[in-house]
């Protein structure tokens, strides 16, 4: 990366590091199946344990394993040149943030080489790898999909301690906030930060609620995004997925600070995935300027399927939020 800023200070891992894999917990494998072949266009490999999902040529992108979570239970990071590896490392001993390495076996049910391990915020764990296990092309009902330098896409998660992930992040995988968002939700005020870590808009977005923090949801993450390569792609698998009967969180929209066109679709083990298309890169660090945005969407992404019920149990489980800390991680928070 070209930036006054890295060659000056000391390595950064800006521009090195990408969102590599998912792992998700399900009872649910024929409804994932169905969701991320039929629906999604995914490759879909029945493998030990589970399913292994593609949408380039790493061997596995997505794994969901048989069990009980029906959430995801890791993010798993890669690193794109070997010499990322023990800066990454150092930098979470520096913190204060316990790391070790997977056994090779959990390593292969990534698909890749080694993995390490360590708890990231809200306790969820993150992996990280150097070396994906590839194959070749993937067999997609879908044109494809933007990987490469920028990842596998991007996650959401909401927070009740937004400051201390939003430390984390900068602090320990050199993230740079790309933007910020604020939108009323059900009376409720929601403030979002899009962190970068590559020419990516943003791998990661932290949510949290203004005032009383609250966390609604039951899953790790709101959700996990995917960039098709496509316009086309996006709108047949908006209506691949209406017609297999998944509830759409979001219909089609676009967002005002990425400006990508996407919809959300919730998945079988409840958190939603985006589809989007055409978001913009980050290419010139030093011209960018962080902007505020008001509202989520600039136009679309209707809710079509939130019921009494759903917004009730959002509701209650906000409240309940409360009574509990949640998990901040090392030093850093
Ligand atoms: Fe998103």
């Amino acid at each position: 990366m070209k930036n006054p800023i890295d060659i000056a200070a000391e390595p950064s891992l800006f521009g090195r590091i990408s969102l590599g894999h998912v792992v998700v917990q399900s009872r649910r494998l024929p409804d994932w199946q169905r969701f991320a072949h039929e629906g999604l266009g995914l490759q879909v490999d029945r493998v030990a344990g589970g399913l292994a999902l593609r949408i380039d040529a790493h061997e596995r992108r997505i794994v969901v394993e048989e069990g009980p979570a029906e959430d995801v239970t890791a993010i798993g990071w890669q690193l794109h040149d070997e010499h990322a590896l023990p800066l990454l490392q150092r930098r979470l001993r520096t913190a204060g943030i316990d790391v070790g390495e997977a056994a090779p076996a959990e390593a292969a049910a990534r698909g890749v080489e080694r993995l390490w391990v360590f708890q990231g915020p809200k306790k969820l764990r993150f992996e990280f790898f150097t070396r994906p296990l590839l194959a070749g092309p993937p067999r997609l009902s879908a044109s494809g999909f933007v990987t490469g330098a920028l990842g596998l896409g991007h996650f959401a998660m909401t927070t009740r301690e937004p400051e201390a992930a939003l430390r984390f992040f900068q602090q320990v995988f050199d993230a740079r906030l790309s933007d910020t968002i604020e939108d009323k939700l059900d009376g409720v005020t929601l403030e979002l930060s899009f962190l970068r870590l590559n020419e990516r808009h943003h791998t990661v977005a932290l949510a949290a609620t203004r005032g009383q923090r609250m966390n609604p949801l039951r899953t790790g993450i709101h959700h996990l995004n995917l960039q098709a390569a496509s316009l086309d792609d996006v709108t047949t698998a908006y209506q691949r997925m209406r017609k297999l009967g998944f509830a759409i969180s979001n219909a089609i929209g676009q967002h005002p600070n990425d400006r990508e066109v996407s919809f959300y679709v919730a998945s079988p083990s409840g958190f939603d995935v985006e589809l989007g298309w055409n978001p913009i890169v980050v290419s010139d660090e030093a011209a960018w300027q962080p902007a505020h945005y008001q509202g989520i969407s600039l136009w679309g992404h209707f809710p079509e399927s939130l019921t009494l019920g759903s917004k009730l149990g959002r509701m209650g489980r906000g409240i309940a939020s409360l009574t509990r800390k949640e998990y901040t991680v090392g030093a850093a928070a």
